[in-house]
């Protein structure tokens, strides 16, 4: 995201209040700048001191505040802001925004606004599929505001369905998507992540440390841009991405054959999997049992997902990752010219697997373009802006 991004947040009163103090943290962590505006039933969940603690700034709960110098609150607010997020959003509050309604501070702050509305609806699972809220919710989408979640699960009522709000991660995650440029619209891009898994037997298997990490941030970042973002995913613990359609693939054969089933149209193809380069020649159907001092296993060579991707006729754009341990240029270039790839990204094996964090150089035909050390969506998101500039 680029840096001082500046929200509106609106709280209305809904006890999802409590998840918008996380949302601040979240938010002000990622250098946005956060004005926080509350309702007076927002003020009967969550105090306005702990949302001041929390932004770094007084919050505004009232029209008449007399600390703005031209007195007009609802015009300087939305003014400054590059959008106005409603977390949590009460069904009242929803329905307000659809009259366009302007009785208090926050509602005439959206009003007046001109610039994006996200919201993010909370409330009772009856409340939400009221035919009253569900007329509202496609009004709202009609005329452009941007609707985040709701979540299904269970509620502070104690039923279980949809209608709560969404956890403070993942409205931070949407509100970050909603700034990125869509440098990718109408594009299609597949991308292989995490480990693959080569069974020996039932319960054994060889594997490698990769955590999917970066592929995943990858899908995140590609579909944030507005492409249309295939992931095949082998082992990994992470949760899909949102809006990101997820096969999963763990060997390196089923990788191969998710990849090729599905590569025909694709415009651009990321190799971002660890993928064993040798398998069990055998695959023992019953538990190998213990006799002799040692075991030989013989392993026999995968096929190379992304040499073969790059030599289809009508190949997508193709980028292979490098993980080495040493000589990285040297070996990551070496492999760039050996698969026939336009750009490879190589980074040390050591510094980038398992963490949320990578330093890593892109090599293309002109070189070298490293990329400082930052989280991985970051360099995800910086990787993408460069196969743009190449495409
Ligand atoms: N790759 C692939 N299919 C394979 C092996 C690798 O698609 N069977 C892709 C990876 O996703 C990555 C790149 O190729 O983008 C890594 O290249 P590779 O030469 O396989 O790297 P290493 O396995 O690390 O090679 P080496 O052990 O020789 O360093």
């Amino acid at each position: 995201m680029q840096k001082n991004k500046a929200l509106v947040l609106g709280i209305t009163g809904g006890i999802a209040a409590y998840k918008a103090a996380e949302l601040v943290r979240l938010l002000v962590k990622n250098n946005i700048d956060v004005q926080v505006v509350m309702t007076e039933a927002a003020c009967q969940f969550i105090t306005p001191v702990t949302m001041q603690a929390l932004s770094g700034k007084p919050v505004y709960a009232g029209m008449w505040d007399a600390s703005i110098p031209n007195g007009m609150p609802h015009i300087e607010l939305s003014r400054v802001a590059d959008a106005i997020v409603i977390a949590p959003a009460s069904a009242d509050f929803i329905a307000k925004l659809v009259h366009g309604r302007a009785d208090d501070l926050l509602s005439t702050l959206c009003l007046a606004r001109d610039c994006p509305l996200l919201v993010a609806p909370a409330m009772n699972k009856q409340m939400w599929e009221n035919p009253a809220t569900q007329r509202n919710i496609a009004q709202l989408q009609a005329d452009g505001i941007t609707i985040l979640g709701p979540d299904s699960g269970e509620q502070a009522c104690g039923e279980i369905g949809l209608g709560r709000m969404l956890e403070a991660e993942d409205l931070l995650s949407l509100i970050e998507a909603h700034f990125q440029p869509k440098l990718l619209l109408g594009k299609k891009v597949m991308v292989t992540a995490g480990a693959t898994l080569e069974m020996i037997d039932p319960v054994r298997a060889i594997t490698n440390l990769s955590s999917g990490k970066m592929g995943y941030a990858i899908a995140q970042a590609a579909q944030e841009m507005g492409a249309e973002v295939t992931l095949v995913s082998g082992a990994s613990a992470l949760k899909p991405p949102l809006g990101v359609r997820t096969i999963s693939a763990t060997s390196a054969d089923a990788m191969y054959q998710a990849v090729m089933g599905n590569i025909v149209n694709q415009d651009i193809f990321i190799g971002v999997a660890a993928v064993a380069d040798y398998s069990p020649t055998k695959k023992h159907e019953q538990k190998i049992k213990k006799s002799e001092s040692s075991l030989t296993l013989e392993l026999s060579k995968t096929k190379d997902i992304l040499a073969d991707v790059a030599s289809l006729p009508n190949a997508p754009f193709c980028v292979g990752f490098a993980a080495e341990s040493e000589n990285l240029l040297e070996y990551a270039e070496a492999k760039r010219q050996a698969k026939k790839l336009p750009l490879i990204v190589a980074n040390l094996a050591a510094d980038a697997m398992g963490s949320d964090e990578n330093s890593v150089t892109l090599l293309d035909k002109n070189g070298a373009h490293p990329l400082e050390r930052a989280p991985k969506i970051e360099i995800a998101r910086l990787l993408l802006q460069h196969i743009v500039s190449m495409l």
